[in-house]
């Protein structure tokens, strides 16, 4: 008889994208580990990185070294880094870590089993090779699904932005079969779930190599399709491939959450020009009334980098300005970091340090209006939410999402936990919603 499972903690850092590889970790590793949230009774320790800045970096290695007691009081632990920063570093971290176990990339998760045994009979594996194709992922498995969840379509990215890292790490742009992508989200649906995300670093260039040439928006048509699904969404898009198929696929889907991420980095074309995006703020603002003309109630939000080298305070304020003409609901901003490999690394006029803090400073309280302002309008209307979860708050409290990607909280039992209702917005806050649920019974 097999004996208990071992137990195994991950801890990840970063975007969605790596949230999914996680969770695509602890399925490999099922047969022989059950995940913990208590890193003390871990056998495995996986730590999921990024490397998109500096400071993603910093917090690896900070948590990599404060994880040396943990290894000496448990010395049979295995402790694993895979993701970005695993990729970009391959060997480099075992030698910077002696306490570190195993080393692995994007692809390597799959190989997981093989690598965490070599592992337990003291090996130190290093697998950071990037295959030439889809890896092949194995089946998940949907006993009790989640609400909502997120579907890798493609990985890597052709695009070599020039301040980013993403290309290197994550190798060139490869894109999954569709049929593969409609069965993983069909039998998350015939199980009960509501909500899918489409997950890829640049999913508008979805479809190129594919056996069956299908694009982006056929993709979203053929997955709203199916029977079951109550909301879709996708991320990231790179406004330069946003298609005029992709805005009329806006208007014909009614699953098609009316949100969209759509990253703009900055609003000066010297700038822009300089990042390597492949467009002006013209056409990004172009592209964005053309959604809402599509999609009046679409909600828009965006990432944006501060501190570029060769930004003038003239090309922040340009950028300021686009904000306001875009009017985004939501926006994730930053300083720029430089990055190993990447060409912006290497340019001149690197902005000090200072200079960016107080501009990214600015910027955010500029956007904290903006999503007030927006959150405000929601006030007295009722709108579908989404329960995620319960509040950590309070045990009455309940968290959800609506289509436009703000999260309201509300008071009503778990048991609504994953269910579809109407939600009254009662109060409006910088960076969350108030509601009182809506009379009648939930939509699903
Ligand atoms: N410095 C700062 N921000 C960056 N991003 C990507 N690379 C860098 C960098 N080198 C930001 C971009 C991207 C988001 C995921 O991270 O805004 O859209
Ligand atoms: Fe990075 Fe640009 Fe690719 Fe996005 S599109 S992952 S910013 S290189």
């Amino acid at each position: 008889m097999p004996g208990p499972k071992k137990k195994l903690y991950i801890r990840t850092f970063g975007c969605q994208m790596n949230v999914a590889d996680s969770e695509r970790m602890a399925q490999v590793l099922a047969d022989d580990f059950v995940l913990t949230d208590k890193a003390e009774e871990a056998d495995i320790y996986l730590i999921n990185t990024c490397a998109i800045r500096r400071k993603s970096e910093e917090k690896v290695r900070s948590l990599l070294g404060s994880l040396k007691g943990l290894k000496q009081r448990r010395p049979q632990l295995i402790l694993g880094v895979g993701g970005c920063v695993a990729q970009q570093e391959g060997d480099r971290l075992l030698g910077a870590a002696p306490h570190l176990d195993l080393v692995f990339g994007a692809h390597g998760i799959y190989r997981l089993p093989q690598l965490v045994s070599r592992a337990a009979a003291g090996e130190r594996p290093v697998d950071v090779e990037l295959s030439r194709c889809f890896p092949e992922a194995p089946r998940r498995r949907w006993e009790s699904p989640p609400a909502r969840t997120f579907v890798t379509i493609m990985q890597g990215c052709n695009n070599f932005c020039s301040f980013c890292v993403v290309p290197y790490v994550r190798g060139r742009e490869y894109s999954r079969e569709p049929s593969d992508i409609i069965g993983e989200i069909g039998e998350f649906l015939a199980a009960g779930g509501q909500e899918v995300t489409l997950l890829g670093q640049n999913v508008n260039s979805y479809g190129r190599g594919l056996m069956e040439p299908v694009t982006f928006p056929e993709l979203l048509r053929r997955v709203a399709a199916l029977p079951g699904l109550r909301r879709l969404r996708f991320a990231t898009s790179h406004p330069r491939d946003l298609s005029p198929d992709l805005i009329a696929a806006y208007g014909e889907l009614p699953a098609l959450c009316e949100h969209l991420h759509l990253p703009v980095q900055s609003g000066s074309n010297r700038i822009l020009q300089a990042m390597n995006r492949g467009y002006t703020r013209e056409e990004y603002l172009d592209k964005a009334a053309r959604l809402r003309q599509t999609r009046p109630d679409l909600a828009l939000s965006t990432d944006l980098i501060v501190g570029f080298p060769g930004e003038t305070e003239a090309d922040f304020e340009q950028t300021l300005d686009l904000m306001r003409q875009a009017g985004f609901d939501q926006a994730f901003s930053f300083k720029y970091s430089p990055r190993p490999q990447t060409q912006a690394a290497a340019f001149s006029g690197q902005v000090p340090d200072e200079i960016k803090a107080e501009r990214l400073s600015r910027l955010q309280t500029f956007q904290d209006d903006l999503t007030l302002k927006a959150h405000r309008r929601l006030v007295g209307k009722v709108r579908e939410a989404l329960v995620e979860g319960g509040s950590k708050r309070s045990p009455v409290e309940l968290c959800g999402r609506l289509r436009t990607n703000q999260v309201v909280n509300f008071q009503g039992p778990q048991d609504l936990v994953g269910r579809l209702l109407m939600v009254e917005i009662t109060e409006a806050h910088p960076h969350s919603l108030k509601g009182r649920r809506a009379v009648g019974p939930p939509l699903s």
